[in-house]
């Protein structure tokens, strides 16, 4: 990729219209409260549509979304698939590793030239933090970006779909105490979700992990840290555990992966720690016996494979909001009615 691409960038303006609607969706900050119980319930009507035997909708019909994955991905690249053929648009997913971006061209030539071809929508993921912001700052007016998982930036439709999980098991977040374990640090996950978690009022969030792996402004932002996972883990309402992402650390951060499993794995004994009815969430993908026992990822307390199937539609509310808004039009979800 020969474009420069901020390290990061402010959300907030670049995502938003004049009137404060969501055009793109890059990053969580920058969103507020109402915003995100607009998405979340727009996705309660998408998971109905999902469940009906014929699933599409025509709210993109005559729209080309674009896949632009620059890392791999299983859930997040199918299940956004999913949702735009099941919002009727048509779907291009760009072999990254085919395409001409081996011959030198860039990430912003690469997107003029989709946009040539009259695509609406670009889903983008990418290794490097701000490449989502990027190009939200210069595609055509009436292209929209959803950022798809940039660097150890952001990954809002991964909390978005995490919040909606955790509020159909436990729905007032006041209430909730909720850890996030492991490879804070370098995780976009974790950076959205901690985000989305305050703005919907959680009572406590908490994140536990070993020194090397937390970031050093936590506390300061309302968030208690546990080095020890047994304490960070007493009474909890809602444990999501992380992947180590080995591919953005360093070296040096971990002594061995045996040992980080003996001190922050979630085993079926530390889940005890939880409350009675914890659940255990994971965005994937898992690593079996690093981070977590096989035995809870596919345990009673388990939620991970309704976190997979929400991401659809999550993501087809995302889609049509940020079309509608687009058109200047209002949003009329499967099984509403227009006045
Ligand atoms: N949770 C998540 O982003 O998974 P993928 O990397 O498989 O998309």
């Amino acid at each position: 990729m020969n474009q420069p691409i901020p390290s990061s960038s402010p959300s907030g303006d670049l995502q938003l219209d004049s009137q404060g609607r969501l055009q793109h969706l890059l990053d969580i900050e920058g969103l507020n409260r109402s915003m995100i119980l607009t998405i979340l319930d727009a996705t309660h009507s998408f998971i109905s549509a999902n469940n009906q035997e014929i699933k599409k909708v025509p709210l993109l019909a005559g729209k080309t979304v674009c896949n632009l994955f620059y890392e791999a991905s299983t859930r997040t690249r199918t299940t956004f698939e999913l949702a735009a053929k099941r919002l009727s648009a048509d779907v291009l997913n760009i072999n990254i590793g085919t395409s001409s971006t081996s011959k030198g061209e860039s990430l912003l030539d690469t997107v003029r030239n989709l946009q040539a071809m009259q695509c609406d929508m670009f889903v983008v993921r990418h290794q490097e933090s701000g490449a989502a912001h990027f190009l939200a700052e210069h595609v055509a007016p009436h292209v929209s970006v959803i950022n798809g998982g940039d660097g150890c930036h952001a990954h809002p439709t991964q909390a978005l779909l995490d919040m909606y999980t955790i509020r159909k098991h436990k729905p007032d977040f006041q209430q909730l105490k909720v850890a996030v374990v492991g490879d804070i640090l370098h995780s976009r996950v974790a950076r959205s979700q901690l985000h989305a978690l305050r703005l919907l009022n959680t009572g406590e969030i908490r994140v536990i992990g070993p020194r090397t792996l937390l970031p050093t402004s936590l506390s300061s932002r309302g968030v208690k840290v546990y080095q020890d996972m047994d304490s960070g883990l007493r009474g909890v309402d809602v444990v999501i555990m992380l992947r180590l992402q080995e591919e953005r650390m360093a070296g040096g951060l971990l002594p061995s992966r045996q040992e980080y499993f003996q001190l922050y794995g979630l085993t079926q004994e530390r889940v005890k720690l939880a409350k009675a009815d914890a659940i255990v969430m994971h965005p994937g993908p898992v690593n079996r016996g690093v981070e977590i026992e096989s035995e809870v990822a596919d345990g009673p307390q388990s939620v991970i494979m309704e976190q997979v199937t929400t991401g659809i539609a999550v993501r087809m509310a995302v889609m049509s909001i940020a079309l509608a808004n687009r058109q200047n039009r209002k949003l009329v979800l499967p099984g509403e009615v227009d006045a």
